[in-house]
């Protein structure tokens, strides 16, 4: 494996450019990246996560149809003066931030090949540098510190870098899935994966979630990656061209993840961020405990 010392993950990329069939007909007109979380686009969770990790250049895999991707992070300067005259200080503020928080820029995938496809789209834009990418539906609390373990990880060792999480054996089938050893913790080697198998074909039910920190050797995986599971060009078979070198690490993680391109984690993402904010959680909570008794779900 090629370490150096030098390496260092300024960039980061957001595929954003799937038909999300799983929330129709909202995604008839509407991004579902864009779905928001209360108050802030989904999107905008993820480009947090990214600039909190200290990454300041954001590009983002859009398509057809996806533009107020980019409206919502750009500058709104009629609005911005509106607030500011109506004195509005705490709107304006957040109306900026979001085009403060990073460098956001945008590349189109023309058609929906496939996760690795639209991964191979940031290869002019991130060039011959380690880049960190987060799926623009899948959200991390806040508070999680599985990005810059990933980063810390890639960085130490130039390994290509995945989020995992066990997951119950019937869902295994959901997600890319491993075989791994442990080396350290929270820290596996990994030997093999494979995309979405039957349960019975599974390797273990540790399953890669939507985090991945790769060098720039990725994108001639990518290039020489022929159209795999469902007709598309998967980023797990681009990745376990790696393994058999000992060339791809998993951070383990379990807990705090939310897929919101699936409506339950949707709903989940809601109730838990709701009840967490000093604004809406003590009569959110109040609410939710009426709810459930009234609905005599509680003793
Ligand atoms: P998903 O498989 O969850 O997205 O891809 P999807 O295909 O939009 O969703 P469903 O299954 O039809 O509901 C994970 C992320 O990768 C992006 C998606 O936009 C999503 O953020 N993606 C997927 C692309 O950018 N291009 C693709 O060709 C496929």
């Amino acid at each position: 494996m090629s370490v150096s010392s030098d390496v260092v993950v300024r960039k980061a990329v957001i595929p954003a450019a799937g038909r999300g069939t799983r929330f129709l007909p909202f995604t008839k007109a509407t991004p579902k990246e864009m779905l928001p979380i209360i108050d802030r686009p989904t999107m905008e969770y993820i480009v947090a996560e990214a600039a909190g990790c200290g990454i300041d250049d954001v590009l983002v895999i859009t398509s057809r149809g996806k533009v107020s991707i980019e409206d919502h992070f750009d500058q709104a300067p009629e609005l911005e003066a509106a607030l500011a005259e109506a004195g509005k200080t705490s709107e304006l503020e957040m109306v900026r931030a979001s085009s403060e928080m990073a460098r956001v820029h945008f590349v189109r995938q023309g058609v929906a090949l496939g996760l690795g496809h639209a991964i191979g789209q940031a290869r002019d834009h991130v060039g011959d540098e380690s880049f960190a990418v987060l799926l623009g539906d899948d959200v991390l609390h806040p508070d999680s510190d599985v990005l810059s373990r990933m980063i810390s990880t890639h960085e130490r060792t130039g390994a290509h870098v995945i989020a995992l999480m066990e997951v119950p054996p019937d869902e295994v089938s959901l997600y890319g899935c491993v075989e791994a050893t442990e080396i350290g913790p929270g820290l596996v080697q990994v030997h093999s994966m494979v995309e979405k198998p039957p349960p019975e074909e599974a390797p273990s039910n540790l399953a890669m979630m939507g985090r991945y920190v790769f060098g720039p050797s990725i994108f001639d995986a990518i290039d020489a990656t022929p159209p795999g599971r469902g007709g598309e060009i998967q980023i797990t078979d681009a990745i376990a061209s790696f393994t058999g070198s000992g060339e791809v690490y998993g951070v383990v993680f379990s807990e705090g993840r939310y897929d919101v391109g699936s409506k339950a984690d949707y709903l989940r993402a809601i109730v838990e961020f709701a009840c967490e904010r000093e604004d809406l959680g003590p009569d959110f909570e109040a609410f939710l405990v009426g709810y459930v008794r009234g609905r005599g779900l509680l003793d």
